[in-house]
């Protein structure tokens, strides 16, 4: 059975993990406005992933016999001003999911919560994953303020080169 205190953290994580959800969905809506379906397309992906990483935590808080509580979410921001802000801050926020799923590991090692340890791992691989596409956007942005479209249109071409 799941401790206290191990429920209590991952019910916060459950409202972190919807909150990123919501966030996203605002950013996709922003993209929208500003007719960027593509970007809003990756944010709607990304929405999907975090209710997905919300319902982890709910199944596993019942798998083992404890209790899931949702709390109040906040109301995300609506209006942001470039495309690599908002890039920037899904950046940010990825590396601060990161440090709570780590306090969270800290938690399930001092609770011995091995279940629960298990269980993050899964988290673990995906925070790097998470952090990364988030970091490449972020760098192709740069590149193409500091250089335009052509330079991005040149690297593709030059990756396609196969081996002598
Ligand atoms: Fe649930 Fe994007 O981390």
């Amino acid at each position: 059975m799941i401790t206290k205190i191990m429920q209590d953290a991952m019910n916060e994580q459950i409202n972190k993990e919807l909150y990123s959800s919501y966030l996203y969905l605002s950013m996709a809506a922003y993209f929208e406005d500003k007719n960027l379906p593509g970007f809003a397309h990756w944010m709607r992906v990304q929405e999907s992933e975090e209710r997905e990483h919300a319902m982890k935590f709910y199944d596993f808080i019942l798998e083992r016999g404890g209790r899931v509580m949702l709390k109040a979410l906040d109301a995300p921001k609506t209006e942001w001003t470039s495309t690599l802000e908002v890039a920037e801050e899904v950046a940010a926020h990825e590396a601060k999911v990161t440090a709570s799923i780590y306090a969270l590991y800290e938690t399930a090692l001092k609770e011995k919560d091995y279940p629960a340890q298990i269980m993050l791992q899964w988290f673990i691989t995906e925070q790097v994953e998470e952090e990364k596409n988030a970091a490449q956007i972020v760098a192709n942005l740069k590149l193409i303020e500091a250089h335009g479209t052509a330079v991005m249109v040149l690297d593709h071409q030059l990756g396609k080169r196969g081996g002598d």
